[in-house]
């Protein structure tokens, strides 16, 4: 019997008013159905947004550090969770274990990092130019929010916006990618469990068409945070910014990694193995393009596709398997419609088709495939595939690398490898992303840092560190006259020049 899960609305788990449900299946093996959720609808998200006012009442009024203390608890239950969350996560995702396992950490690391932030939320303090009066900015929360969030990150980017979100006082209803319901709902589970109060955090399942823009749409949710595609980040950009309302967009990247000919080989081999094919390169961060110095390249090619063809693909509950499934059919079709348009454009030097080798048919696997002779210009040097493929580009010098680095729409993370210090910080000026790399591949953000893009990849904001608080609050300047008389500002305090006769 297939377990059958709910949403949870105002501390209560219901169904979809319509009844409907969807399946989430194992991309390890498509017969393996994890679980039923809601397929929710537009009535389902007025009641969490019901309930999300509802609670946002008292919420807003509870201390930030006290709000940040349920965030600390989830933290807790997080960590005493972390083996169970991640085998779950890697049944329904398809990560390898240890990944899944740093996928959770990541929550944990995220959870410390804002239950600290409870006792901060820094606002500010500065001179008034007048006497006798005091100045300030404060923030306060925004009110609901919409928590739209991927699959391929399925604990750790809810955490990124939830935990921040809470701390800063609002209410929020979380919708996750329909690949991955089963995670969220552990992660939903960690907070009723933390002892949240009822309303303060809502879960809605289904599709981005039913469930997600509903809540992009509504009027009294006053901030949304998407993570996922540029199409679907421009469609909810474009809804929300008719109604003047505030997003913070996390799309895509086309990650490169610049290697110089003074570059150590060993150590870049193994960074573009993990940066390419970890996740099965289902990461904004992936590494996507190697852009190699004409004088490394042949050292590199010969090392690195050897590396790349021992990698074990299968089922990532298997500890030795190396790299696990993409999340779904569907992506496997994606991704060979641009290994074969690749394949006009470019050598394929390795992999190229999905892999359907003994129990792989059962699932949704994809072999690891490097393109070389990549240009610029090519589309899969440009586009955004989102699988375990990877486009060579040679280069010449580090000026031109950086413009072939920069010459693409999205702008999320980048790398240089190189020991010449003087080329690294040069990379480091002039590479227009929000992440850079030196010696290390294009993953592995860390949460205690703002994390974000340049260009397509996003509206500006990031998520992260102590920025993310600019997304999840209002400002309020406040100005305190104890003077006990009239005084105006830029007027009274200023000497204005006497009118000459
Ligand atoms: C993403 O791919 O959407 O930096 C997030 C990293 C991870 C987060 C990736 N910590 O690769």
């Amino acid at each position: 019997m297939t377990e059958r899960y709910r949403n949870f609305i105002g501390g209560k788990w219901v169904d979809a008013r319509s009844k409907k449900t969807f399946q989430s299946l194992s991309p390890s093996n498509l017969d393996d159905v994890v679980g039923e959720f809601a397929a929710s609808g537009p009535e389902d998200v007025e009641a969490a947004v019901q309930a999300a006012k509802k609670a946002f009442t008292t919420w807003r009024k509870t201390p930030a550090p006290k709000r940040a203390e349920y965030v600390y608890r989830a933290g807790e239950l997080l960590r005493e969770r972390k083996e169970e969350i991640a085998r779950e996560m890697t049944r329904e995702m398809g990560k390898v274990l240890k990944e899944a396992r740093g996928d959770v950490q990541e929550g944990i690391d995220t959870a410390y990092h804002h239950a600290g932030e409870g006792r901060r939320l820094f606002g500010f303090t500065t001179p008034s130019e007048l006497a006798d009066k005091f100045a300030m900015a404060i923030r306060q929360p925004v009110g609901v929010a919409g928590l739209i969030t991927p699959w391929n990150f399925p604990l750790a980017i809810p955490t990124w916006k939830m935990f921040p979100a809470l701390v800063a006082g609002n209410t929020v209803i979380l919708k996750p990618a329909s690949d991955t319901p089963n995670v969220a709902r552990l992660l939903v589970k960690v907070m009723e469990d933390a002892g949240i109060p009822p309303g303060v955090v809502n879960f809605v399942t289904g599709s981005g068409g039913e469930a997600g823009m509903p809540i992009v749409t509504h009027p009294d949710v006053r901030v949304i945070s998407f993570t996922g595609s540029v199409e679907v980040g421009r469609e909810i950009n474009g809804a929300a910014a008719r109604m003047m309302k505030r997003t913070c967009c996390e799309l895509g990247g086309k990650n490169a990694i610049i290697v110089m000919d003074d570059a150590d080989i060993d150590l870049l081999v193994d960074g573009v193995c993990w940066g390419a094919f970890g996740t099965t390169g289902q990461r904004c961060t992936a590494t996507s393009r190697v852009i190699v110095h004409t004088k490394a390249h042949d050292e590199f090619m010969q090392k690195f596709t050897s590396r790349a063809r021992g990698l074990k693909l299968g089922d990532g509950r298997d500890e030795s398997v190396d790299v696990g499934p993409v999340v779904n059919a569907g992506r496997v079709k994606a991704i060979h419609e641009y290994v074969e348009i690749g394949k006009k454009e470019a050598k394929c030097v390795l992999g190229g088709s999905p892999a359907t080798e003994g129990t792989l048919k059962k699932g949704a696997f994809y072999q690891p495939t490097i393109f070389d002779g990549v240009k610029p210009t090519h589309r899969i040097a440009k586009e955004e595939i989102f699988g375990p493929v990877l486009s060579v580009i040679a280069c010449d010098s580090l000026e031109n690398a950086i413009a072939i680095a920069n010459d693409v729409e999205f702008g999320l993370s980048s790398s240089i490898y190189t020991s010449d210090i003087t080329a690294a910080f040069r990379a480091i000026e002039d590479l227009e992303t929000g992440i850079v790399y030196v010696n290390a591949p294009t993953i592995g953000a860390e949460a205690h840092l703002p994390f974000g893009g340049w260009k397509n990849t996003g509206n500006g904001h990031r998520e992260g560190a102590h920025t993310i608080y600019d997304v999840f609050c209002e400002w309020k300047t406040v100005y305190v006259d104890y003077s006990g008389r009239l005084q105006r500002a830029q007027i009274d305090n200023v000497e204005h020049t006497k009118k000459k006769k």
